[in-house]
């Protein structure tokens, strides 16, 4: 498969056209970026250990019989996926009180959400991602009514095998965010699930081992990011 077209370049990765339509390459990079773009860095191997640890969950999920947008990878940095046309909205689970909703809705970081909340986020940039609800995301053709019954019931689908998969592992899966898009009129889940992308803690001190440490300033956070990998079993010998 060849890497063609600079597609785009977004905070985290690159995408790639290919050779194939139906194809594109994300390329994983080092850099981390939050608070809408103020906090920027270089974390080094972070690229690597994201598309590892995404086709390690990946692989889960399909196993799970969740469609994803996985292929195969193809060396550490770089994975080859279904072309997908995003949906700009932005799918987040929280099994726990943290982030934004705590700020939000003055809630203390940990309480437990029972049952786990399920939130939409436009994603805009220059918006900074703001939370929008069902019938705006209708309203302005972000997508349909089926496509957001179908994305919610998937990401509840991806919250208990996950849950249960960091479980074992010794963690908590706090909160995550999804991204899917259509492929060939299915919705499919793409982009990625990485310590990006979600809260983790360890599940005897709460310690943190996500983008948290980096937004934070805890330091370590690719440290922390290869022992949430050590721990699932992911193989980063190839870093
Ligand atoms: P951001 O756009 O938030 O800065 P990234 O740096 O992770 O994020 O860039 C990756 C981009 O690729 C995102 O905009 C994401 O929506 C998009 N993307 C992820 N998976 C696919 C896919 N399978 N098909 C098309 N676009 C995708
Ligand atoms: P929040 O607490 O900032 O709203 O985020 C909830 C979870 O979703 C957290 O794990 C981070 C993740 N997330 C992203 O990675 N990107 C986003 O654009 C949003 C809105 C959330």
């Amino acid at each position: 498969m060849l890497k063609q077209t600079l597609l785009y370049t977004g905070k985290a990765k690159s995408v790639y056209e290919t050779d194939h339509p139906d194809h594109l390459i994300l390329v994983f990079r080092d850099d981390a970026s939050a608070f809408n773009g103020e906090k920027v860095a270089q974390l080094d191997r972070k690229g690597k250990v994201n598309n590892l640890f995404n086709a390690f969950i990946m692989e889960k999920l399909a196993e799970a019989g969740i469609e994803t947008h996985f292929e195969k990878l193809i060396n550490p940095s770089e994975v080859l996926v279904k072309k997908l046309d995003m949906i700009p909205v932005e799918c987040v689970i929280r099994n726990y009180a943290a982030g934004s909703l705590c700020r939000r809705l003055g809630v203390e970081e940990g309480k437990q959400l029972t049952p786990p909340t399920f939130e939409l986020f436009f994603k805009d940039d220059a918006l900074g991602d703001p939370m929008v609800n069902e019938s705006q995301s209708v309203a302005l053709g972000w997508a349909t009514e089926e496509q957001l019954a179908q994305m919610k019931v998937l990401t509840y689908k991806v919250n208990e095998v996950l849950t249960a998969l960091f479980n074992e592992a010794g963690m908590i899966l706090v909160d995550f965010k999804l991204e899917f898009g259509v492929f060939h009129d299915r919705i499919v889940l793409g982009d990625e699930f990485s310590p990006d992308g979600c809260r983790l803690w360890d599940k005897e001190t709460k310690k943190k081992l996500d983008k948290d440490r980096f937004r934070q300033g805890l330091g370590d956070v690719v440290e922390a990011y290869e022992e949430v990998a050590h721990r699932l079993g992911v193989n980063l010998d190839s870093i």
